[in-house]
């Protein structure tokens, strides 16, 4: 699959940028609302935790959040479908305990015009950034062989090698941020930002952005990740 409309898409890209939206007070009743909210995914391979927000927990701060989301994105969609009875979900609470690897959020439906994706740090953490964009769906970027010949589930982000270039990746880099990874998995791969977590801010990057999680996470990371589209 790749993206149909990427003149719109590319119209409303911009580089990433962190700003100030939620106060601490808000930022208390964001944790607070993830407490209540029911366990979705225990993904043990990923090691990792997730659960949806959904609507109606809070409603004072659901409108909130759309706002505040709204002041800085103007016009979007919630980009994570939930249910009729449910309606869009307004984020991904994310808790993981050893690093993400190396992916891409760029959606599933080729028609859909992808926007901003908005993660907001509730703990400390890192994010590693690349130049690199894909178009393609959702992608986990590898170069084990074995990985690269399972088909994807339905729902599943694809798998990958065609982000590939041919520079060696920087290695000081590689050993500070990434060495999670394998270096060969990032040859062509050149940093846009290493974005340290700080609860208060909020990241906001375009979906096309390859990324990943840095190597260094202290005990656990949890952030809440909003996708967004057109
Ligand atoms: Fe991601």
């Amino acid at each position: 699959m790749k993206h149909l409309y990427l003149d719109k898409i590319k119209s409303s890209e911009s580089a990433p940028k962190i700003v100030k939206i939620f106060s601490e007070k808000e930022i208390k009743m964001i944790i607070d609302l993830y407490s209540i909210l029911p366990e979705r995914v225990f993904n043990q391979k990923q090691n990792i935790r997730k659960k949806v927000w959904i609507q109606n927990y809070n409603k004072e701060l659901d409108e909130l959040y759309f706002n505040k989301l709204k002041e800085v994105l103007g016009n979007f969609k919630m980009d994570t479908l939930g249910s009729e009875k449910d309606g869009d979900f307004y984020g991904i609470f994310h808790e993981s305990f050893s690093p993400l690897k190396l992916h891409v959020d760029s959606g599933f439906i080729e028609k859909d015009i992808i926007y901003k994706q908005v993660v907001t740090p509730l703990s400390d953490g890192e994010t590693v950034i690349f130049k690199n964009r894909w178009y393609g769906r959702s992608t986990n970027f590898t170069i084990d062989k074995n990985e690269l010949q399972l088909k994807p589930e339905p729902g599943k982000n694809d798998k990958s090698c065609a982000h590939l270039g041919d520079e060696k990746f920087d290695q000081d880099i590689y050993n500070k941020y990434l060495y999670h990874e394998k270096i060969d998995n990032l040859k062509g791969l050149k940093i846009d930002m290493i974005y340290k977590w700080k609860v208060g801010e909020t990241l906001i990057m375009d979906r096309s952005h390859i990324h990943c999680s840095s190597s260094n996470i202290k005990e656990k990371k949890l952030g809440l990740t909003t996708f967004t589209k057109k």
